[in-house]
């Protein structure tokens, strides 16, 4: 309770005239929010004291030259975290450096939604079909923390939903409407005035929806995509964090995780994050350790900084960490040259009276000779120009978003546009509505456009609009923008975990992206890490719905064992490039939800087993401390390299050419059926000799657990030079029913 009053004490500090404070507070603008860590005296370790104590211990860590301390505290923490946040200047911080009980006190840091493109149209969402298999995620909470939600979308009606479970214990803040059986709960969590959970942008009502929308027959628009949207857990509850208004700041995640915790969800969606930090410096990967420990799984997004290598975030081991991947479906653009050569692309505006007869064609970066910004449409290099009225123009990916581009090129009077891929984003394009009619084609097409241009006097061009085409079978094929590993903060533990679909991902969107009357049945296109987070967060629902005793770590086991390595062409996933795509960008693969929800064995990991993986990372006490919320001594715990813990992948670096082999043990836990027998088939790195003792395991009881060595030897032969030298491989442990598939990626010093 007192929680809501420090963010309403903070309302009324904004909205009065700071001269009415100034003897009291030093200057607001020198004022930061810090996250402030403190450790408790023994008393309140020692008894079973409640949020009032701890609060009371919290404000004694506030500056007393202050006339009311309590209007600085912005968070008490509960359940994430001993401490709380407050607006303090750096004095005041230094000052209660030197009070007993402090740890450490930081600035908070802005983290950003994982979205790369900005809003577009609507259509179906694709219909999986999987969750027939299971319950829909009946009975499930599902936790989105993100910019808010549009409760009165028609894909969070509650026809046919069951009420929310008795341990339910949310809130509802909307000031216009009330709750119902699909959205159980809204919290607004932040401090400007006079706000509510509404979307103000679209990211959250769409994340929302790709988790756990309903069935909304007849979505369609333009006439095109026209069918039934939902979400992946159609029957799954939803419970709302607004964290994100203008910005997402780390001290309304940390709360929002810790109101989550406290109201009862089962799943949390965090399609957030920002720079990679320690894992004790890290607050996603605290507040998710102790939603972990509830038995809360938690999905994240993994960072939309690929396709460089060691981009990957939110890389704690007890976090499900998502990669992004395309679908089949593509809104087919074909760009044809005066030439007759064609290049497909893609758009999700798909106007019908497109003019077929050729139009002049010009390249954005020839009409700006002074500004090397033109090519890239950047409004203000093109705000002038008369070079392009009347014409198709092409302009090259960067700088400026698609969307500003198009703007800049109907305002100069330019009739279509063509998007042309930088190389990092190679073959990796965008369905979506540029304002104008588009395509936007790959790295390769690019060129030999900017090509025909260059060598032609008159060049011409149309674009040819083809609908929307299913059955891509080289899909799912690995974004540009997903981030990749190694994992920078732990090398032990193979992140991205899994691929969903992130790609051109249909779903509810909190306004009409179109100009159209019915702004209550409205869908956008858009892509990002941020959109393939939500469709794990939905498959671990119906996993949790169709086995509530599995853990966090049962449930991301099964998901990760059974994934698909490859395409529906059947060959090995592909990354933008259109080659075989490397692990540290697959992880396991991408989610084969109906194979999760079957696995045969999974990987278990309880909450104690990080104990010792966090002692062997090397951390001090007291940074394990951070992350358990206790006192923890590594000394006495047992100390384990990464490789030990039971996780259902592998991630080996052999530091020098002459590396010791490295042994770790395995434990399977039988959730298939009770009497079988595994044989292990082993596809070792080139370079690396992998053994596996035993080789045959044989269960004869449901939950009986059995465990095996693996050992990774270098070879003699194996070179390496300066750059990133990633070899792999996988383990895979069959019956005559199942096949258990662990990954096994290698980094060559
Ligand atoms: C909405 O309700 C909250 C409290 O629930 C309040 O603080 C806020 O001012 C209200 N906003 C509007 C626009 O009425
Ligand atoms: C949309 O699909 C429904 C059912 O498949 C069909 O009855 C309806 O005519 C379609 N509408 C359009 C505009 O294609
Ligand atoms: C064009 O861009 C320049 C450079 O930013 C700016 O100074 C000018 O006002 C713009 N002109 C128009 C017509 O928008
Ligand atoms: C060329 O770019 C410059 C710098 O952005 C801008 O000021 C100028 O208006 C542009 N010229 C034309 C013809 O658009
Ligand atoms: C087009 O010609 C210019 C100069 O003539 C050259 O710099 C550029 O590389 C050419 N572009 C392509 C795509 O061939
Ligand atoms: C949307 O409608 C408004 C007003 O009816 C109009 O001014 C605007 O040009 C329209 N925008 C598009 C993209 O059609
Ligand atoms: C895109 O895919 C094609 C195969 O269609 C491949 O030849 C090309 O190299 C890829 N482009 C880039 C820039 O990687
Ligand atoms: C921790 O320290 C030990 C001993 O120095 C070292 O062998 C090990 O590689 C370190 N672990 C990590 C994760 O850095
Ligand atoms: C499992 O196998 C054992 C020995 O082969 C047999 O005695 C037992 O009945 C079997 N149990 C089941 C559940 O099939
Ligand atoms: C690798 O080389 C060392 C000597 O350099 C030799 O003792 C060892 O047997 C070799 N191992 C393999 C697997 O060839
Ligand atoms: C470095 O090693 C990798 C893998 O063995 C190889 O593909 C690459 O060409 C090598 N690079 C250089 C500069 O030798
Ligand atoms: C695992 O092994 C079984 C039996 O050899 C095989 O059917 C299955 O395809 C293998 N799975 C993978 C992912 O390689």
């Amino acid at each position: 309770m007192s929680f809501l009053l420090f963010v309403i004490f903070t309302c009324i500090l904004n909205l009065k005239s700071p001269t009415t404070f100034a003897q009291d507070f030093p200057d607001e603008t020198n004022l930061e929010t810090y996250i402030v860590h403190v450790e408790g005296p023994d008393t309140l370790l020692s008894s079973e004291s409640g949020s009032f104590e701890w609060d009371q211990w919290y404000h004694s860590f506030l500056p007393t030259t202050t006339a009311s301390g309590g209007n600085r505290m912005v968070y008490s923490y509960r359940h994430v975290f001993k401490g709380f946040s407050a607006r303090l200047s750096a004095d005041e911080v230094k000052e209660m450096e030197n009070k007993e009980g402090f740890i450490s006190a930081r600035p908070e840091t802005k983290l950003s939604l994982d979205t790369t493109h900005s809003p577009n149209f609507l259509g179906l969402n694709q219909n999986v079909g999987f969750w027939r298999d299971s319950n829909y995620g009946k009975g499930v909470i599902i936790g989105v923390l993100d910019g808010g939600i549009l409760p009165e979308h028609p894909s969070f009606s509650d026809e046919g939903m069951p009420p929310p479970p008795a341990k339910w214990k949310g809130k509802c803040e909307f000031n216009h409407t009330t709750c119902n059986n699909k959205i159980i709960g809204a919290r607004y969590i932040g401090t400007l005035p006079d706000e509510s959970p509404l979307d103000d942008d679209g990211h959250g009502t769409h994340v929302a929806g790709t988790a756990a929308g309903g069935f909304v027959k007849g979505a369609k628009l333009f006439g095109s995509a026209n069918g039934t949207a939902t979400g992946i857990a159609p029957l799954a509850h939803l419970a709302i964090y607004k964290v994100c208004s203008l910005s997402c700041f780390g001290s309304d995640v940390l709360a929002g995780m810790d109101f989550a915790i406290e109201d009862g969800v089962d799943v949390l969606s965090i399609s957030l994050g920002g720079i990679s930090f320690a894992f004790y410096n890290d607050l996603i990967a605290l507040g998710a350790y102790s939603a972990m420990e509830q038995g809360i799984l938690v999905s994240c997004s993994a960072g939309n900084g690929g396709p460089s290598y060691l981009s990957v975030r939110n890389s704690a081991p007890w976090i499900l960490t998502v990669g992004a991947s395309t679908t089949d479906r593509k809104i087919r653009a074909t760009a044809v040259l005066g030439n007759k050569e064609q290049f497909d692309g893609e758009s999700a505006y798909q106007p019908t009276d497109f003019p077929s007869t050729p139009l002049p064609l010009v390249y954005a970066g020839t009409v700006n000779k002074s500004d090397p910004s033109a090519r890239y449409c950047d409004p203000e290099s093109l705000n002038t120009t008369s070079l392009l009225k009347g014409k198709i123009v092409v302009c090259d990916l960067g700088v400026v978003t698609i969307t500003e581009k198009g703007d800049a090129v109907k305002k100069a009077g330019g009739v279509a546009m063509i998007v042309a891929n930088n190389e990092r984003y190679a073959n990796t394009t965008f369905s979506q509505f540029y304002g104008l009619p588009a395509t936007h084609v790959s790295f390769a097409d690019g060129l030999k456009i900017k090509t025909y241009i260059n060598t032609t006097s008159t060049p011409k061009a149309t674009i040819l609009f083809k609908g929307t085409i299913y059955g891509d079978d080289r899909a799912p094929v690995v974004a540009a923008f997903s981030a990749r590993g190694p994992n920078f903060q732990s090398l032990g533990i193979l992140k991205p975990d899994i691929l969903g679909p992130g790609v051109n991902i249909l779903a509810a969107w909190h306004t009409s992206v179109e100009n159209i009357t019915n702004t209550r049945s409205t869908f956008n296109i858009i892509s990002g890490t941020s959109m393939s987070c939500p469709h794990l967060t939905g498959v671990a629902a119906l996993l949790k719905s169709a086995h509530p005793d599995w853990s966090p770590a049962a449930i991301k086991s099964a998901i990760l064992t059974t994934a698909d390595v490859v395409n529906l062409a059947k060959n090995p996933i592909e990354d933008e490039t259109f080659h075989p795509a490397d692990i540290f960008a697959t992880g396991s693969g991408h989610v084969n939800p109906s194979r999760a929800n079957d696995p045969g064995l999974i990987y278990d990991i309880r909450p104690k087993d990080y104990i010792p993986y966090l002692c062997g990372l090397n951390y001090t006490n007291r940074q394990v401390g951070i992350i358990l919320q206790r006192k923890v001594d590594c000394l006495v715990e047992s100390s384990i390299p990464e490789g030990q813990l039971n996780y259902p992948s592998f991630s080996i670096t052999f530091r020098s050419f002459n590396s010791t082999p490295q042994t770790y043990s395995r434990m399977m836990t039988n959730v298939g059926e009770p009497n079988s027998s595994y044989v292990v088939e082993i596809v070792p790195p080139p370079g690396v000799e992998v053994r596996v003792e035993p080789t045959k395991l044989d269960f004869s009881e449901l939950n009986q657990k059995l465990q095996y060595q693996v050992t990774f030897t270098r070879l003699n032969m194996t070179t390496s030079n300066s750059t990133l030298d990633v070899k792999q491989g996988f383990l895979n442990w069959s019956s005559t029913r199942y096949s258990v598939r662990s990954p096994i990626a290698v980094v060559m010093r």
